[in-house]
């Protein structure tokens, strides 16, 4: 497995691999959530590149960028096992170097859910991810379904700027008692981790009621707030019904959703979602 840091060295190296080639970018400290991308990119790719990039634009002044949690040696053992072909891993200064000034920014669609929480949040995703994918020239690139409204903006970045890329998107991968696996689960202590599954148990809930032909948003979204507001430790930021491609919540009748919500667990901002009614 090779391993490059600058830009250059990355073109070099990326001439020699075979295409199709996918592309998996993270920001590091992996799980088996970040793997199940990866094996995914290696059964249908001839070569697959890992990023693993702490994008500083796409936190806040008051998020965790420099508590972020970091193992470089334990990543690349794991992406050595899995059989990546290169991993790269670039520093700040040549992502954003000095006079820095374009920015990549998907409008509409970042109002909404993780947008409004977080503003700039997006303008910094799509910012490093089209850096990301002029630098590494994938044919296809892997998203989880885990960051819903990520793989949604990615996509209508691709679309809009004619990328010739496909956006991939794979399902969540959940901790035996539901838990989404996230970098950010490690913040969490004992009480919140055993609390933090409230997320999932309100979406499986609604999932249920979907399941036995509950159809009305109003009840659907009642269903996981009584969930979640039972749940001491949950402070909750917001759930959203909304509709899979334009993110408009759903007043009223259901047909398909992305039920999704941004719940904090003590000082720690988890997300989770599930899709309702078939694609
Ligand atoms: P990061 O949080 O490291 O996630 C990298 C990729 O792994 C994302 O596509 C994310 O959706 C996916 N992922 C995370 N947890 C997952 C889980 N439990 N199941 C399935 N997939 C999961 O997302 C980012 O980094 C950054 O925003 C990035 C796209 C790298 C741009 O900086």
């Amino acid at each position: 497995m090779k391993t490059t840091s600058t830009i250059n060295q990355l073109r070099k190296k990326r001439e020699s691999l075979t295409d199709p080639l996918g592309l998996v970018p993270t920001m590091g400290y992996l799980h088996d959530g970040h793997l199940s991308l990866v094996r995914q990119a290696k059964m249908e790719c001839e070569s697959v590149v890992v990023s693993i990039f702490v994008n500083p634009t796409q936190f806040s002044a008051t998020e965790d960028l420099s508590s972020y949690p970091r193992d470089l040696d334990r990543d690349l053992e794991l992406l050595k096992q899995e059989g990546v072909d290169l991993v790269w891993i670039p520093t700040v200064e040549e992502m954003y170097p000095p006079n820095f000034q374009t920015w990549v920014t998907v409008e509409r669609l970042t109002s909404f859910l993780e947008g409004r929480s977080r503003p700039e949040h997006f303008r910094g995703v799509t910012t490093v991810v089209a850096k990301l994918f002029n630098a590494v020239l994938p044919q296809r690139a892997y998203f989880g379904q885990k960051d819903a409204q990520q793989s949604i903006v990615v996509r209508q970045m691709v679309r809009d700027l004619n990328m010739p890329i496909e956006i991939v998107v794979c399902p969540t991968v959940r901790e035996p008692d539901g838990l989404a696996m996230s970098s950010r689960n490690s913040y969490l202590n004992h009480e919140e981790r055993k609390a933090a599954v409230v997320l999932y148990r309100a979406l499986a809930q609604a999932a249920h009621h979907f399941a036995e032909g509950e159809r009305d948003s109003e009840r659907i979204r009642q269903a996981m707030l009584e969930i979640l507001t039972n749940e001491p430790l949950a402070e909750i930021d917001y759930v959203s019904i909304a509709d899979l491609e334009t993110l408009d919540e759903i007043q009223g009748e259901i047909d398909k959703a992305l039920l999704s919500m941004a719940v904090k667990i003590g000082p720690t901002r988890l997300i989770d979602n599930v899709i309702l009614g078939n694609r």
